[in-house]
Parts: C-alpha cells; sequence; structure tokens
C-alpha cells in the first residue's frame, strides 16, 4: 500500500490533531443503553450474582426485522483481513469538551465475499469525522473500482456505521474503508477507557482497555464478532515518559512518543488491548525473557509482581507441553489495573487483571489471595491456546471456552505449585458451587442455540457460573477414560483449527477420532452421545443405589422436588452417567448408567460408595441401610474413605435430606464423624453446610444444645493445630493445613471454645499495645480480629477503626471493614451503620457490603434490618443508580428469617415501600418472601427431631 494510511510522525501528529478539531463531529449515541448494562453484568467471580443469572432471558425477536443494520448479526458478504489502527490516547481533560479522550484513525481492509451494495460495521460511541462528506472512505484494492458512497448513517440501537454505496462491490475483490474518530476515555470500563490511582501524592492516568464481548466497537470501527478474525497493525501515540503496550511485541522502542506494534497474528477483535500508562515491568530471567509482569511503580518497587512472574514461565513451558503446541505469539506481557471490571481478561499477549489477581505481598497477603493469583494466571495463560488461538465461532459456546480453561487451569496451577493439592479444591469451589445452582427449576442448559444469542445483553448472560464450571466435571468423566494420557485429542484439535473458529461439535469429532485411534481405548457410546447429554439439558442427575434389591437407577436432582420443570428436553432429563464406585474398601468396574439396571454385586453387608473421587457430576443417593454403612465406617476408620469423597457424603447427605426424605438426623450422625477428620475438604464442605442449621437455629433454644454440640467436634480439631502449630508460634506447612487452621480457629472462637478466645484476644491486645507492629499472621488476621472485636469493647472497635483509616493496602482494610461488623455490642454496631451511609468514613462502593457484614452479625441483623426499613426511602434515593447493590443487601439481612413474623414483615416491607421501589433488589425481594416460606417449613419439620438427637448427644 503506497499512499498508505501509515502516517509519518510528524505527519500522523498532524492529522490526528486534526481530529480534536474537526469540523463535522456527529454523536454516534445515545448513553441510555449503557446504564442497563452495568446492571445485567454478570460477574463469574462474584457468587452472589449466580442465582439471578440461571436463566438467561430469551432474544425477544417478535417480529423479524427487514433491513441488514436492524440485525444484531452481521451479513456474511464482507470478511476483514487486516486493519491499521492508530490511538491517540489522552491522559489530561480536554479544555472543550471537559473529557477524558483519544483520537484514532482506523482503515480495514476487507474481502468481499458475495455482490453487495452495503456496508455494515460495528461503531459504538465514536464521534467520526466526515471525509468527502461521509463517515468513511472507501477504496479499491488490487485494480477493484470502489463505488462511491450514496449515504451513511450510524445506526445507534444495533451499534452499526451503515455504507450504502452506488454500486455493487464483487464478490472476490478487496477493498479498504477508512476512518477518523474521536471517542470519550470514560471511566466505564468498557472499550478504550480510563482507570485513574493515586501515587506520591498525585493523581495518575491509565488508558486501558476490556473488549470482551462486545466493546472493540467502541475504540475503533471494526467487524466485531469473534468469527472475523483479522490481522491487526496497531500504533499508540502516547506522552514521552509513559510507555504503550498492545498485543503485539512494539517495533519502535518505547522512548518515541508513537509505539508502532508488530503485526498481530490473525485473531477476533474481542482480544485486542491497548494500554497506556507509566506502569514499571519485572522481566522473566534469560529463557522468559519474553514474559513481562506490569503494574503501578510502586508495587513493582515493592516486588508485588515477583510471584506472579515466578509461575508463569514455568506454567507457560507446562502448557507448550500439555497442547503440544508452541507458545503462539512473541511475548507475554500481564499487567495489573488499579479499575477492572472483570477478574483478569485473557486479550491475547498483553493480559489484564485486577490488582488482587495478580499481585501478591508475602508480607501482608494470605494464602488465599496467593492462591488467586496462582489459578487466575493459570486460567488466563490457559487461554492463549484455548479460545484465542482457536477461537469458537459465537458466543453460545462461551461456556465450552471457559469449561476448557477452567479445567486446564487446575492442571497448570497443579504443576507450577505441585505441593497444594489444588485440584481436590475443585470439589468446593466448582462442582458445590455448580450443584447449587443447576439444581434449581430455573437452570439453563449449557449450549445455547446460535441464534438465541444475539444482543449484547445476552451475550453478556452467558458468562455466568454454569458456564464457567460445568463442563469441567463433564469433561473430567471423558478425560479421565485416558485422553489426559494420551492428549492427541485437543492437540489435533489446535492444529487443524489454528488462528481460525469452531463450534463445540468439531471438539467432539476429534475426542472421537482419538477414542477410535488409541489403542485398547473404548466408550459404550459416541463421544457426541456421552456429552450432547451433559449439555443441551440442564441439570444433573441423582444417581440412586439399592444395594438391597442390587439395582442403580437415575433422576433428574431438583432441590425441591415438587418444582415444575417446564423446560422441554431432548433426552428427557436422562444421562449418560460414568458409575465409579469401591465396595468394602476395593474399587469395582465402572457401569455406564442410563437406564434402571441391575448391579448385582452390590449387594452384601460391606458399605458401597459411588462417584469415585467425584469424577463424575452427579448426586449420589443409598438405601438407608447402605448409609448406615457407610456412617459406620466414616466414624471407626474415616480414612478409609477417599478424601474427595468424605467431602462429597457430608454434601449429598445435607442436600438430599433438604427434601428427598433422608432424616435430618442422618446428617447430624454423618458429623459425628468429624471430631476426628482433620483434613480441610472434609471440613469446610461440612461448615458450608452446617452453616444452614447455625442460621435457622441461632435466634432460638436449640442454639445451646448445638452450639454445645459443634463445639465438642471442633474442639480436637482445634487442638491439633495448636499442637502442629507449636502453641501457634508457626502456621502449617500444608496449602490445605492452612486453610484448615484458618477455620478451626474461626468455628472454634464461633462455638465458643475459651482457649480460642483468649488466644485472638491475646494477639490483638498485643497489636493495641504496639500499633507499628502487627503480630498476626496474614492468614489469621481476618478471623483473629473479627473474634477479638466480638469479645471485646469500645476500645478494640476503636483500634480497629483507627486501624482502617491509616490502612494503605486494599486487603488490609478490606479485612478490617468486615471485622469491626463482628462486635456484639448493639451501639457500635449502631454507629457502625450511620457510618456506612457515610462517604467520608466508608466509601460508597463498599455502603452495602458494610450493611451485608453488619447483618451476618446474629446480634447485627435485627439492627441492620430496623435501619433499612428506616431508611429505604434514603438509601433508594441516594445509592439506587449506583454500585450500591440491593440484591445482596437484601439476601443478606434476610437470610435466617424463618418466622412467621419476618415473613409478615418482609410483605409489609414491600407493601410499605412499594411506591419507592426496589430496584436491583426486586428479585431478590421476592426471593426472600420464597425462602422465608421454606425456611419457616423446614424449622417447623425438623427443629425437634434436632434438638433431641443433640440433647441425647450431649449428655
Ligand atoms: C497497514 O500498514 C502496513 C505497513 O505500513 C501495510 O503493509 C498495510 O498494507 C497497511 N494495511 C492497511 C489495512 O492499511
Ligand atoms: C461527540 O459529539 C457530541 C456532540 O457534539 C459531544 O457532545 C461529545 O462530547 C463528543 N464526544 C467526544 C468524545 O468528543
Ligand atoms: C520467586 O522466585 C525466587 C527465586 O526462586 C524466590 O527467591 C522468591 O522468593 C520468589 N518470590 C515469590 C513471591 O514467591
Ligand atoms: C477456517 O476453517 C474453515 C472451516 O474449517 C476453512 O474453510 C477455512 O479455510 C479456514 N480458514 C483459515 C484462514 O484457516
Ligand atoms: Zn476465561
Amino acid at each position: 500500500m503506497a499512499k498508505g494510511f501509515y502516517i509519518s510522525k510528524n505527519m500522523g501528529l498532524a492529522g490526528l490533531l486534526m481530529g480534536t478539531v474537526a469540523v463535522v463531529i456527529i454523536i454516534a449515541l445515545a448513553a441510555v443503553y449503557d446504564k442497563e448494562k452495568t446492571k445485567n453484568q454478570n460477574k463469574p467471580v462474584d457468587g452472589v450474582a449466580m442465582l439471578t443469572t440461571a436463566s438467561p432471558t430469551t432474544s425477544s425477536t417478535l417480529s423479524t426485522p427487514k433491513d441488514p443494520w436492524e440485525h444484531y448479526r452481521l451479513p456474511d458478504s464482507l470478511s476483514p483481513v487486516s486493519y491499521n489502527i492508530t490511538l491517540w490516547p489522552r491522559l489530561v481533560v480536554n479544555a472543550s469538551t471537559g473529557l477524558y479522550i483519544f483520537t484514532g484513525q482506523s482503515a480495514v481492509v476487507f474481502q468481499c465475499k458475495k455482490d453487495t451494495d452495503l456496508i455494515v460495521i460495528h461503531c459504538n460511541k465514536l464521534n467520526l469525522t466526515l471525509l468527502n462528506g461521509h463517515h468513511a472512505r472507501l477504496t479499491g484494492l488490487d485494480g477493484a473500482t470502489a463505488p462511491t458512497v450514496k449515504t451513511s448513517w450510524l445506526q445507534v440501537k444495533t451499534e452499526y456505521l451503515v455504507i450504502q454505496l452506488n454500486g455493487k462491490l464483487t464478490a472476490g475483490k478487496s477493498y479498504r474503508l477508512s476512518t477518523d474518530f474521536q471517542g470519550e476515555l470514560a471511566d466505564d470500563l468498557k472499550g478504550f477507557y480510563r482507570s485513574e490511582y493515586t501515587e506520591d501524592g498525585g493523581k495518575k492516568v491509565v488508558a486501558t482497555s476490556q473488549m470482551q464481548a462486545t466493546f472493540a466497537r467502541k475504540a475503533f470501527p471494526c467487524f466485531d464478532e469473534p468469527a472475523m478474525k483479522a490481522v491487526f497493525h496497531i500504533t499508540l501515540i502516547h506522552q514521552r515518559g509513559t510507555v504503550a503496550l498492545s498485543n503485539g511485541r512494539d517495533v519502535d522502542g518505547t522512548e518515541v512518543t508513537m509505539t508502532r506494534f508488530e503485526p498481530t497474528k490473525r485473531m477476533s477483535t474481542y482480544l485486542l488491548a491497548f494500554i497506556v500508562s507509566d506502569f514499571d515491568h519485572i522481566t522473566g530471567s534469560i529463557e522468559n525473557n519474553n514474559v513481562r509482569i506490569w503494574a503501578r511503580r510502586k508495587a513493582i518497587a515493592e516486588g508485588h509482581g515477583n510471584y506472579a512472574l515466578n509461575v508463569t514461565g514455568p506454567m507457560l513451558k507446562f502448557f507448550e507441553r500439555y497442547y503440544n503446541a508452541s507458545y503462539p505469539l512473541s511475548k507475554s506481557d500481564q499487567i495489573a489495573l488499579p479499575d477492572f471490571n472483570a477478574g483478569a481478561m485473557e486479550n491475547w499477549g498483553l493480559i489484564t487483571y485486577r490488582e488482587t489477581a495478580l499481585l501478591y505481598d508475602p508480607a501482608i497477603s494470605s494464602v488465599g489471595n496467593k492462591e488467586r493469583v496462582l489459578t487466575v494466571v493459570a486460567h488466563e495463560l490457559a487461554h492463549m491456546w484455548f479460545g484465542n488461538l482457536v477461537t469458537l465461532r459465537w458466543w453460545n459456546d462461551l461456556w465450552l471456552n471457559e469449561g476448557f480453561a477452567s479445567y486446564v487451569e487446575y492442571l497448570g496451577a497443579d504443576y507450577a505449585e505441585p505441593t497444594w493439592n489444588i485440584k481436590e479444591q475443585t470439589i468446593l469451589n466448582d462442582v458445590h458451587k455448580v450443584f447449587a445452582v443447576d439444581a434449581l427449576a430455573s437452570s439453563h442448559p449449557l449450549s445455547r442455540k446460535e441464534e438465541e444469542v444475539n444482543q449484547p445483553d445476552e451475550i453478556s448472560e452467558m458468562f455466568n457460573t454454569i458456564s464457567y464450571s460445568k463442563v469441567l466435571y463433564v469433561l473430567e468423566n471423558l478425560l479421565q477414560q485416558g485422553f489426559l494420557c494420551s492428549r492427541t485429542s485437543p492437540t489435533s484439535y489446535l492444529n487443524e483449527f489454528a488462528f481460525n473458529n469452531t463450534v463445540y461439535s468439531d471438539l467432539w469429532d476429534h475426542l472421537q477420532k482419538a477414542v477410535l485411534t488409541t489403542p485398547g481405548m473404548s466408550l459404550p457410546h459416541t463421544v457426541h452421545d456421552i456429552m450432547n447429554r451433559w449439555i443441551l439439558q440442564m441439570g444433573f442427575p441423582v444417581v440412586t443405589i439399592d444395594t438391597a434389591m442390587g439395582h442403580i437407577t437415575q433422576k433428574h436432582f431438583l432441590l425441591d422436588p415438587d418444582s415444575v420443570v417446564d423446560r422441554p428436553s431432548p433426552y428427557n432429563y436422562t444421562w449418560l452417567v460414568p458409575i465409579k464406585w469401591m465396595k468394602g474398601g476395593v474399587e469395582r468396574e465402572q457401569h455406564w448408567l442410563l437406564q434402571e439396571t441391575g448391579i448385582s454385586n452390590a449387594t452384601g453387608s460391606e458399605w458401597v460408595l459411588a462417584n469415585l473421587n467425584v469424577s463424575g457430576y452427579y448426586r449420589v443417593n443409598y438405601d438407608m441401610d447402605n448409609w448406615e454403612r457407610l456412617l459406620n465406617q466414616l466414624t471407626t476408620d474415616h480414612t478409609v474413605i477417599p478424601l474427595i469423597n468424605r467431602a462429597q457424603i457430608v454434601d449429598d447427605a445435607f442436600n438430599l435430606m433438604i427434601y428427598y426424605q433422608v432424616p435430618s438426623v442422618l446428617i447430624l450422625y454423618i458429623t459425628r464423624y468429624l471430631s476426628q477428620e482433620r483434613d480441610y475438604i472434609p471440613w469446610e464442605s461440612a461448615l458450608r453446610n452446617l452453616n444452614y442449621y447455625i442460621l435457622m437455629f441461632d435466634r432460638g433454644q436449640a442454639y445451646g444444645v448445638l452450639q454445645g454440640y459443634l463445639k465438642m467436634q471442633i474442639t480436637p480439631l482445634f487442638e491439633y493445630f495448636r499442637t502442629i502449630t507449636v502453641d501457634w508460634t508457626r502456621v502449617p506447612t500444608g496449602h490445605n493445613d492452612q486453610y484448615n487452621q484458618i477455620n478451626a480457629i474461626s468455628f472454634a472462637c464461633r462455638m465458643g471454645v475459651e482457649r480460642c478466645r483468649v488466644l485472638t484476644s491475646d494477639w490483638f491486645r498485643e497489636w493495641m499495645l504496639n500499633p507499628d507492629h502487627n503480630p498476626i499472621h496474614p492468614n489469621l488476621k481476618k478471623t483473629v480480629y473479627c473474634n477479638a472485636i466480638a469479645a471485646g469493647g469500645v476500645e478494640e472497635w476503636d483500634f480497629a477503626w483507627q486501624m482502617f483509616k491509616n490502612a494503605t493496602v486494599a486487603t488490609e482494610a478490606a479485612k478490617l471493614r468486615s471485622s469491626l461488623a463482628c462486635t456484639k455490642v448493639p451501639w457500635l454496631l449502631n454507629r457502625y451503620l450511620d457510618y456506612s451511609l457515610d462517604p467520608a468514613k466508608i466509601r460508597k462502593q463498599d455502603c452495602t457490603s458494610t450493611i451485608n457484614y453488619i447483618a451476618g452479625n446474629v446480634v447485627g441483623m435485627p439492627l441492620a434490618w430496623d435501619f433499612i426499613r428506616a431508611r429505604w426511602n434514603y438509601i433508594y434515593t441516594e445509592y439506587g443508580g449506583g454500585s450500591f447493590s440491593f440484591s445482596n443487601l437484601i439476601n443478606s439481612v434476610t437470610r435466617r428469617f424463618s418466622t412467621e413474623f419476618e415473613l409478615k414483615q418482609l410483605k409489609q416491607f414491600k407493601e410499605d415501600n412499594a411506591r419507592v421501589g426496589f430496584g436491583s433488589g426486586t428479585l431478590a425481594l421476592e426471593q426472600a418472601i420464597e425462602r422465608t416460606t421454606a425456611n419457616i417449613k423446614w424449622v417447623a419439620e425438623n427443629q425437634e427431631h434436632v434438638m433431641k438427637w443433640l440433647a441425647n448427644e450431649c449428655t
């Protein structure tokens, strides 16, 4: 391209400056849409959002629109080949508009696939400069003549720039479309946006980007669909002294004010990234010298990027071996941003993170903070191949992209930290979490039809917990059949589709091929048959093994079996379930369950245990005799039962109990073995489930005995940790032991173990006497602060408040803020509630979560409920439009509700404030009423049995 777009340095600057004083600027957008969007944004990392995301709305295409620009999907007549993009973000406010802005020029070369006189290209919120009276300039390439532009306009609703031509573009020919534009560098976390922070006393501004899923069109006009892959030639213009980063390696050096990047590989728009900042970085050792970690200068100087750098090199090597394909790019940058919406984003070659997901400070961060860095980095690096090199054709298949990355993430993390046994945690973090949502009648299948997912809102609804976690376990079913060892299937799949797009069934094809070509491998059904049942119907089965009759059945598991499923399934809610099982401690031959089948060797007097190591995505129920045999085994020698299955037995029993006639005392029998349990996974599983009992009983007369009983169960664990830490002078070395120690202390204190109270109060006192020297280990801070404040009075509280105000590290401030809600002193709690609405004391973004913490405290709950009711009008008007999340608020305040009186109050509250409204809490309020009703029923049915059993057990 001779007279190409590529501007010389001087020319380019002049040209771009022109943009700012441009003659005619067109408004590309109405701002209304945006607010809606933020409200519906699903953040998979946020557990509470799950329930509301379980049921995506279906497309509301009542009448079929006629014109191509009214469709949300691009026509298939044009296909992009390459782009040249120059962007110039300004990190100071523009004097004439009062906004932070960026200017840009873009030229896209595209090929015409079908004759057409129409160009439809995505463009959102950009002010386009008119070129010869039109929004864009069209040039024919390689001898093609471009028709002249008849008319052009911005179609705001579908986010298009539409250009009608006077003649046709010819199939097979290539053209170039050029645009000049100006956009706002807003603080909206979308497209090209700005992030702010203070350092060395001054405000600093970063220009950064988030394109997934549909925001690249807000940075430059583009064919913004994942299958519209192209090569991108990117140039960033920026102030001297700042650094520009993008997907490729810079080719001009960083000392110039215009940084040009090598052309990218053929890639999707949603994986682009542009960043201008004055951040600093660290670089890996010689063999990893293309690996860099970027962050605020201070964070880098203090070494907070070191951990991420340490694990990235080995993980990239691991993934290269796993995928049997070398890292596809010339460099790997990872950057921590002060403002970032999701947890992290896998932009190809320039991964963006929240600070908490990339930075780690050994002196202040806990073991949980460290593990988060490890797993998020592993997840994003896994995407560099699966997702980025090979991309799903459309967003309806997002579940495969995320599910596969979530699966491989554990392999990578396990490789980098082999002693952490990180795979064990998948049962807590993935299986149990998804079970909770996928057991509702309102759940949805993983896979949706391509035509059901069109609009940006429908696309963002695909990012929910089920997408991320379910497929992981389903794949595990298959991968454990030997794919993992052969590894041939991901490799051949990646090879065939590199730099290209696929649909999910392509992966099944490759898996099936691997089955047929791997010696000794066989499956009773095709991969398609097995997998499609898991992805095309929602939910999962409960498998029942009757050891008396010797048969085995399956049934769609619903938390409430009376709920109505109005979504038909092509497979009638039956699955091909791999049954791995053992009897009397010996593994038996695997079955595949579809219809009721005999399993005669399951009978007898020895216990039977199915879903060995929880390799399958299902629950298991047994006849009562077998439950009793399992209980016996747990109480006599629990170690015979695999660790993961101990956690699973606990979780299955609790969940089956709620509605499946497994008596509630069975659960209590199961908890009896806990006094001998020393491992984290089963304890954590039990604690999460016991929490429901505690919430239901902690204000009633049954609580005394329940607490007494649980104190008996936790004391041995507490003492165990006291011993192995030599009277609390060190922390355990095992990764999961560290989590378990935190649990032991916090649960022991909660159940009133006196030595625990003394321990935490003394530690805290020591800190109070010498505020500059905090003696509490980072892992234990949160629980020690909380319990010391709970046991203490105003002196402890005021000290913690002072420390909160002085805290400079975000994680430390967060630990103190939650602990301040632990006090049992009503006037302190009321004062703290008042503080929560005072932005000078508690930042606006932290208001709801502070009230939530207070409501979590049994003393604080009624105070928070009164507080909210008294000030609903004020809270709603002051915080209604902002980050104030009403659904979390309503959930946490009403979680314990279990009496007719509370139900009445709740209904009254709904009535009284009907005129004010509940905003994003509307659905939560309905759910709270439903849940309270269910709780009343549960307490009525169980309280007496539970009390009787406990009274018996405690004497
Ligand atoms: C972009 O610039 C490169 C290098 O100058 C040139 O080879 C290429 O043809 C240009 N592409 C477009 C789309 O203008
Ligand atoms: C785009 O144009 C509109 C109307 O002139 C103006 O209000 C807005 O500030 C412009 N945006 C930018 C980023 O220049
Ligand atoms: C990173 O690795 C180096 C060298 O092995 C080690 O000294 C350092 O402690 C590690 N840093 C972190 C934060 O793990
Ligand atoms: C992408 O895949 C499709 C379908 O398999 C194939 O027709 C096309 O040639 C591929 N494109 C590239 C650039 O590899
Ligand atoms: Zn991901």
